[in-house]
């Protein structure tokens, strides 16, 4: 993970740089990064914000032979090695929020974005996009972020080296990615449980086609949201925006 690393200094978003290099052939492990991204991209179609030398804005590309319905076992795997490298840099333990949302005192420092190209039966590459906010101040966050966004160096009380934190990132994100290839997803799973804030809690999920309300139960071996509602049912929830009940 990480032999090829390809740094620029601005680009649209390292998503779209990396589904140049997927397209001209590049190797697993292949890692794009930017010091500052114009276009950076969210879940949902939403826009991440990406100013310069502040954060970590990067994505890695993978190339797993396995079916595309594995893809968000990907994502889980990412968010579990992403909140170990926090916690080895700072010895703050970051939580996560289904699906892959990564939380400091219930504020987001890190957001996964996971993208695809598929045969109907094999994946071709996995785009994995990773924005971390490391170095930002409070101040430097428009002020529709502020009460929802926060940063390593807000919570940890320090700025961080950031070249060290990918260096750590990308070791646990390779040794979690071989003990997936090696044993499968049930430990990942375990481990991103272990991380959830949401499981066992009340909460909201909303679809795009309608609203979702119950406990978490957890997820499948697919990495899929398990909430039963108060009737009993057990619906199973691919994506959605997650809002714990008070
Ligand atoms: C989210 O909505 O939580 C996901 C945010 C993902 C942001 C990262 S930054 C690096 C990569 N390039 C992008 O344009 N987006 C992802």
């Amino acid at each position: 993970m990480g032999r090829h690393i390809h740094s620029e200094d601005v680009v649209d978003s390292t998503q779209k740089v990396a589904q140049r290099h997927v397209f001209e052939g590049a190797p697993e492990g292949t890692v794009l990064i930017a010091e500052e991204q114009l276009s950076g991209r969210g879940r949902m179609d939403r826009k991440w914000h990406s100013p310069k030398y502040t954060g970590i804005w990067m994505s890695v590309i993978l190339r797993p032979n396995l079916p595309p319905a594995k893809a968000p076992q990907l994502t889980l795997i990412t968010a579990v090695a992403v909140v170990q490298a926090i916690e080895e840099m700072t010895g703050l333990t970051p939580e996560i929020k289904w699906p892959n949302d990564i939380l400091l005192n219930g504020k987001k420092v890190t957001g996964i974005l996971t993208e695809m190209q598929a045969d109907a039966d094999r994946i071709q590459a996995i785009i994995i996009g990773i924005g971390i906010n490391v170095n930002q101040q409070e101040e430097d966050y428009p002020e529709e972020l502020q009460p929802i966004a926060t940063s390593l160096a807000i919570e940890y009380g320090k700025k961080l080296e950031r070249a060290e934190l990918i260096k750590v990132l990308l070791v646990k994100l390779e040794k979690l990615y071989s003990i997936y290839l090696d044993q499968g997803f049930y430990p990942i799973k375990l481990l991103w449980e272990s991380y959830a804030i949401s499981i066992g809690k009340n909460i909201t999920a909303r679809t795009i086609t309608g609203s979702i309300s119950g406990r978490a139960l957890g997820i499948t071996d697919d990495g899929v949201l398990m909430i039963e509602d108060s009737n009993g049912t057990i619906h199973h929830v691919y994506s959605a925006d997650i809002e714990l009940e008070k």
